[in-house]
């Protein structure tokens, strides 16, 4: 069992979730934090070993491994993108061919269709792992439960869950930070996960947008009420901002995320055909047992709540 595991992004969704995995393991965890968490404001675990400064600093100090990368631009801004999840991965691959650590990388299935920057970022950080001879895995998860979660408050409120076009348009297996994070520990020991392109969902089957909307209604105990946006409104917003942005930075950052939410109303969350360039639900791999619809009701008890940060735009 490999026993000594370096996590960057430790103070991240999966990453805290990946740490808490590690523990349940019997594994140490090793976590790498960036210097605005040297007052204590990380929150990880007592059994967590804490190391600041460089990857290549916390590889010699901990004798990991194995390397888990859950680094993720917090922002979603092309430049951004392009410095964490490339720029500041590629700099941690260099790191870890030098320890010939095994490298984990939590990617995401919207690569398969890259059209915004931040996939263009992750796709070449994929490129420079598989040729950098280390031993890896690239993970490529379907949709969070988080990001699925952005309309509860409005619900709340009494308004009805927006939808784009007949909520029909898209689907995906949502997957819990835990099945997700239980996942990636799993690639350390399974010779099955190596040196492969991994995507994967929770346990099926694949949800619309308006089938997540019934089943918040039913969470909360409220009628359901839906509201249909066109995409072509969307398209509207996006055109404008993208206008306003060859003016204005934060316009141009506005319209990045308008992008971001254009594309997820459009595109699903699912293996992608490349031969009849359609997603296919079926050939979607499933891992873990948690399901979207028992987090709606945990979030309905508050039992628990979201963070969404950049992600309250879905
Ligand atoms: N949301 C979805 O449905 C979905 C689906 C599939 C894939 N994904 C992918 O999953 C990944 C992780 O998501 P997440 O929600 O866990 O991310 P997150 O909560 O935003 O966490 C990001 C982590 O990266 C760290 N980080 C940010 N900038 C950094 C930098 N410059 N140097 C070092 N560390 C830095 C953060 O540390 P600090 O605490 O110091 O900021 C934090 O630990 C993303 O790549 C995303 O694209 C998301």
């Amino acid at each position: 069992m490999t026993a000594r595991v370096l996590v960057l992004g430790p103070t991240g969704t999966i990453g805290r979730a990946v740490v808490a995995a590690l523990l349940a393991d019997g594994r140490a965890a090793h976590c790498l934090l960036r210097p605005h968490h040297a007052g204590g404001s990380h929150g990880l675990p007592e059994r967590a070993a804490l190391h600041f400064g460089s990857v290549a600093g916390a590889l010699t100090e901990s004798g990991a491994e194995a390397v888990i990368c859950c680094m993720a631009s917090r922002s979603g801004s092309p430049a951004d993108a392009w410095a964490v999840d490339h720029a500041a991965t590629v700099a941690a691959i260099e790191a870890a061919q030098k320890h010939g650590a095994h490298f984990v990388l939590l990617s995401a299935i919207c690569v398969q269709r890259p059209l915004l920057a931040f996939q263009h970022a992750k796709l070449a950080a994929e490129a420079a792992l598989a040729a950098s001879g280390l031993r890896y895995s690239v993970v490529r998860p379907t949709a969070y439960f988080k990001s699925l979660s952005g309309q509860v408050a409005r619900l709340q409120a009494g308004k009805p869950f927006l939808l784009f076009g007949d909520g029909r348009l898209t689907a995906c297996k949502p997957i819990s930070d835990g099945d997700l994070a239980r996942y990636l520990v799993g690639c350390l020991d399974d010779p099955d996960r190596w040196n492969r392109v991994l995507p994967i969902g929770g346990p099926g089957p694949a949800i619309t947008p308006l089938a997540q909307g019934g089943m918040l209604f039913a969470a909360l105990g409220l009628k359901p009420r839906y509201a249909r946006v066109p995409v072509r409104m969307m398209d509207a917003i996006v055109g404008a901002l993208a206008l306003g942005g060859r003016v204005s930075g934060r316009l141009a950052q506005k319209a990045e995320l308008a992008r971001i939410g254009r594309y997820y109303a459009t595109e699903s969350m699912l293996v992608l055909d490349p031969e009849t360039g359609r997603y296919d639900a079926a050939a979607t791999p499933e891992t873990g047992t948690e399901t979207l619809e028992e987090f709606y009701a945990r979030l309905a008890r508050g039992e628990l709540s979201v963070a969404l940060g950049e992600h309250s735009v879905f």
